[in-house]
């Protein structure tokens, strides 16, 4: 059997893990805001219209942190459309998804969805349509505590306290030309630097967003980052990443492969971001807040001919991607490889939450919520990874793939837990054909034992879940043996793994 080595020394540590690398994402798309996260009238519906069962899968996921409002939605977006009394709120055209918005959740709603929720808000304004004073606006209604023009319409609204949202999101993929107000990077830096240092002032401990690329392979990249954030560097706090994977030509080996993508797109990005740091001689850093990623492709054709066909419906089913079980694996090796940068990524969406290339569905016409493959691997990493991640030497045999080179079976990472006295392992055996025999060196973890080995696999590498019936879960397996402070544990061919041990 093939073998690969971890060495776990917990004086080698990459960084703290920020626990909003465990956010999410909720758009006005599809049927994520209605019909997914709020339905009146449904019986598991609580007395705003919030599905009592899906706010539980929510809380189990432990989402600390939701953007909000989009998203491509957010670029033609008018707030002042969302709040006040529902019965006066205007019904619009939604040029970003062709749909028909009625406005009966808007942002007071939402923010009151996020507290049930145990969530936090990431607001993004819109850059595409709007501008400066739009951004200030709201960010006054939402933060400012009272006595001005908009605070003082919050409280009439009903909400007395502000939100005190943190995080903005100074715009959304404003670099791509399906945007609304798609700019170049030259119109955009100018008009986020304005911005950002327009909120700043109104609120200096709000966290901002500069747009990155909207993803790798964007001709602009990665000169819209060096562009924009000469400009932007000295207000924001981030820098957006977003990405989507795929497996169109049904690879499922080059398809395991594609968290190398991840992997080589972060490094570029925080390459770029320090390349303006020396040229400006500054101090601080820019982080990275990835803040949509997934995996996406399974609804791409019946979603343009919906849109193009039969445009202008309220809450149509778009994006409702069924996921199966390798595209599980592809989130659990994406959000390993998120941790394995847990030094420079502080936040990360998984885009989206509810029904929306989603993780947690429900049935149309308000039937039971269901879990989708990739709620799994999102669940234990984020329940479990929190923590500190360590810096493991690891040795693992390599394999390529059609469009990948130097592909290691074994992709993991460590994240020890010091408050809970844990240690815990995310291993993807990535070869398909082979098991593997994964030992791990605990030397410096004195005492500590087995406590689970968790696993996900399937023989069906399409094998998907749905309202009536779940194929894919976990299962705890036997499958991990402790001699000292060496474990060896069998990863079979294809599988995610979680292997954690206590004190
Ligand atoms: O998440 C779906 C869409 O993907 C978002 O609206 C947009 O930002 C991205 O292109």
């Amino acid at each position: 059997m093939k073998k690969a080595k971890m060495l776990i020394d917990r004086s080698f540590t990459v960084a703290d893990v920020d626990k909003r690398i465990y956010g999410s994402f909720i758009e006005h798309l599809g049927r994520a805001v209605y019909d997914g996260i709020y339905q009146p009238g449904n019986p598991m519906s609580d007395e705003d219209g919030f599905r009592r069962d899906v706010l539980e899968m929510v809380r189990e996921m432990q989402v600390p942190i939701v953007r909000y409002p989009g998203g491509n939605f957010v670029s033609s977006f008018v707030w002042e459309d969302s709040v006040g009394p529902v019965s006066e709120r205007p019904r619009r055209l939604d040029l970003a998804w062709r749909s028909l918005e009625k406005n009966e959740v808007g942002l007071n709603e939402f923010s009151r969805w996020a507290k049930k929720a145990d969530a936090e808000v990431m607001m993004a304004v819109n850059l595409g349509t709007r501008g400066i004073a739009d951004a200030c606006n709201l960010l006054e209604y939402c933060n400012h505590p009272e006595g001005t023009f908009y605070s003082d319409l919050r409280v009439k609204h009903g909400y007395k306290d502000p939100h005190k949202i943190k995080v903005w999101c100074l715009g959304n993929e404003m670099d791509g030309p399906w945007q609304l107000g798609h700019k170049t990077m030259e119109e955009y830096g100018r008009l986020a630097e304005e911005t950002a240092k327009a909120m700043k002032i109104i609120d200096p401990d709000i966290e901002l967003v500069s747009c990155g690329s909207s993803n790798l392979n964007m001709p602009t990249f990665p000169q819209w980052e060096a562009v924009t954030l000469e400009r932007t560097y000295d207000y924001v706090d981030f820098v957006s990443m977003h990405n989507y994977y795929g497996n169109p030509t049904n690879d499922t080996l080059d398809y395991l492969a594609v968290s190398d993508d991840m992997d080589s797109f972060i490094r570029s990005v925080i390459a770029t971001c320090d390349f303006v740091k020396a040229k400006k001689r500054a101090k601080k850093n820019i982080n990275l807040s990835f803040d949509e990623w997934n995996v996406w492709f399974h609804s791409n054709a019946a979603d343009n001919d919906r849109m193009k066909n039969q445009p202008w419906q309220i809450a149509p089913p778009l994006l409702e991607d069924v996921y199966n079980f390798e595209d599980a694996l592809v989130v659990g090796l994406l959000m390993i490889t998120l941790l394995q940068h847990a030094d420079r990524v502080k936040m990360a969406c998984l885009a989206q939450l509810v029904n929306v290339i989603a993780p947690i569905m429900t049935e149309q016409g308000g039937g039971k919520a269901w879990k989708q493959t990739i709620f799994y691997p999102f669940l234990y990493t984020s329940r479990y990874g929190r923590g500190t991640v360590l810096q493991p030497v690891v040795d693992s045999p390599v394999h390529d793939s059609k469009t990948h080179e130097n592909v290691t079976d074994l992709s993991s990472v460590a994240v020890w837990n010091q408050e809970k006295e844990e240690l815990t392992v995310f291993a993807v055996n990535r070869n398909i054909e082979e098991d593997l025999e994964l030992s791990i060196d605990l030397r410096s973890l004195e005492g500590y034992h087995l406590a689970v080995h968790v696993v996900l696999e399937n023989e069906d590498m399409k094998a998907v879940n749905s309202a009536a019936e779940e194929k894919v879960s976990p299962k705890t397996a036997d499958r991990t043996k402790m001699d000292g402070q060496v474990s060896t544990s069998l990863l079979k061919k294809a599988t995610w793994n979680m292997i954690r041990f206590a004190k």
